[in-house]
């Protein structure tokens, strides 16, 4: 029996995540041991696993299972130029408040009259405070050197709107993909890696025909929305809601969030947001090149519009791992585990012989060495049988191989099942076939 629901979300769900991220290896506070650097992480060895299945079965469903989409990877380093077209360099921004007494700053439409520190009432009226990072390019710091970090991979896919079109030979609708970091200087970031400094991005821009663009808006959101739902999110956790017009960014004409129970209440995973022409049309004007579509069929040109699915990939992994931490009742004893689905899951399969000696080990590395060039696989040999199982259900492997002594005769292994703890004994030979069959891919 599970007993998520009623134990874990009246406790504090986030907690037990972000303890478990640390003691198996999936984050870390980044610079932990000078104290923690300004909610910064590193992804650890299963992280980093992770993060990468959440980006490519994005940019599987995005990119690689279609027709109209390509993909592109930007540089982030970027010329104030584009942000000042963009609209970046005058509106994103968000409103700060100062404490007179203790000094704090926080974001106006984040907290109620008193300082959420102190609890003074005397707060500073707000103003805008601008949330992306400058540098400068070069070692001179100067007006003419200054560069900016990305706040978002979108602009990348503008700029290069008419490259991307002349070499690829796409004809609307089309899109162009991208994942990579972006940095804003958030005032209040928290609640772990929901909300950083520096975050990954899945961004695609979707070009169509202006009269299409609210069809297309519709079928992206509901794309989307799928898409975690085929990743073991249950519907129960995750909501779409339509932005309010004064909530809409500054070239936004119609937005959707897709949203997720977090343990403190609802929050965004990804925004679809139809752009209309804006950005095309302000680089145009900026840059004086144009950026107009020709459509040969009706031999006219214009600016498309553009709908955009954008998603944050560390944020979406953090989503995952909530939605999949459960404890269960196993025999009378508590067992933690990450019920991910088996595509995001860091290993598909561990191999766990029941000696450390030979020649048991030889066949347990023959086993292994079967299935690593289909599958990132862990290798255990060491502590309690019941131990190791322990910790790879807290880690999510779907499959345990154990190979004992019986092994040696019968040249056959036990695959264990991570959420039904059924166990079947197969032949060697055919573990590739039964690992594929189990995890069904
Ligand atoms: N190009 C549109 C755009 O950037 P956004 O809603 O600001 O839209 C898209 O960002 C996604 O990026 C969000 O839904 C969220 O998942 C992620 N994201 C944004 N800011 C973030 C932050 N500070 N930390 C982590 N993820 C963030």
């Amino acid at each position: 029996m599970s007993v998520k629901e009623e134990d874990i979300e009246k406790s504090d769900l986030t907690d037990e995540v972000v303890n478990l991220c640390k003691r198996r290896g999936f984050i870390f506070p980044s610079g932990e041991i000078y104290g923690g650097f300004r909610s910064t992480y590193d992804y650890g060895p299963l992280g980093v696993l992770m993060l990468q299945n959440v980006k490519t079965l994005w940019w599987k469903s995005m990119v690689q299972m279609r027709d109209d989409v390509v993909g592109i990877d930007c540089a982030i380093l970027s010329a104030p130029k584009i942000w000042e077209a963009s609209g970046h360099l005058r509106t994103f921004s968000d409103p700060l408040v100062d404490c007179k007494k203790c000094h704090e700053r926080f974001r106006a439409d984040q907290i109620g009259k008193a300082c959420p520190n102190c609890g003074s009432e005397e707060l500073t009226s707000p103003r805008d405070f601008n949330l992306m990072f400058k540098t400068y390019a070069g070692p001179v710091e100067s007006d003419s050197t200054v560069a900016y970090l990305r706040p978002e991979t979108a602009q990348g896919m503008f700029v290069n709107f008419l490259n991307v079109l002349n070499t690829s030979r796409k004809k609307l609708p089309f899109g162009i993909a991208q994942i990579g970091k972006s940095f804003r200087n958030e005032i209040t970031p928290g609640n772990f890696v929901f909300r950083t400094r520096e975050f990954e991005q899945m961004e695609m821009e979707y070009f169509v025909e202006p009269q299409t663009a609210g069809e297309y808006f519709n079928y992206w959101v509901e794309q989307r929305y799928n898409w975690y739902l085929d990743l073991g999110i249950g519907k129960e956790m995750l909501r779409i809601r339509a932005h309010e017009k004064k909530e809409l960014s500054h070239y936004s004409d119609q937005t959707s969030d897709i949203e997720f129970k977090f343990p403190w209440g609802f929050g965004e995973l990804e925004g679809i947001a139809n752009r209309t022409d804006y950005d095309l049309k302000a680089h145009s004007n900026a840059s004086g090149t144009d950026l107009r579509y020709f459509d040969p069929i009706n031999n006219e040109k214009y600016f498309p519009y553009v709908i955009e699915p954008a998603a944050g990939a560390t944020r979406t992994m953090m989503a995952f791992l909530i939605a999949a931490y459960c404890v269960d009742d196993v025999a009378g004893e508590k067992r933690t585990l990450l019920k991910l689905h088996p595509k995001l899951a860091p290993y598909k399969v561990a191999i766990l012989p029941l000696s450390k000696k030979e020649p048991l080990t030889d066949l347990a590395k023959s086993v292994l060495n079967s299935l690593r060039p289909h599958y990132m696989c862990d290798y255990d040999d060491s502590q309690s049988i019941g131990k190791r199982y322990r910790r790879q259900d807290e880690i999510g492997t779907p499959i345990c191989v154990t190979v004992d002594f019986d092994s040696l005769d019968d040249n056959m292994v036990t695959l264990r099942d991570r959420d039904t703890l059924s166990q079947i004994r197969i032949k060697i030979d055919s573990i590739l076939d039964e690992v594929n069959k189990k995890l069904d891919f």
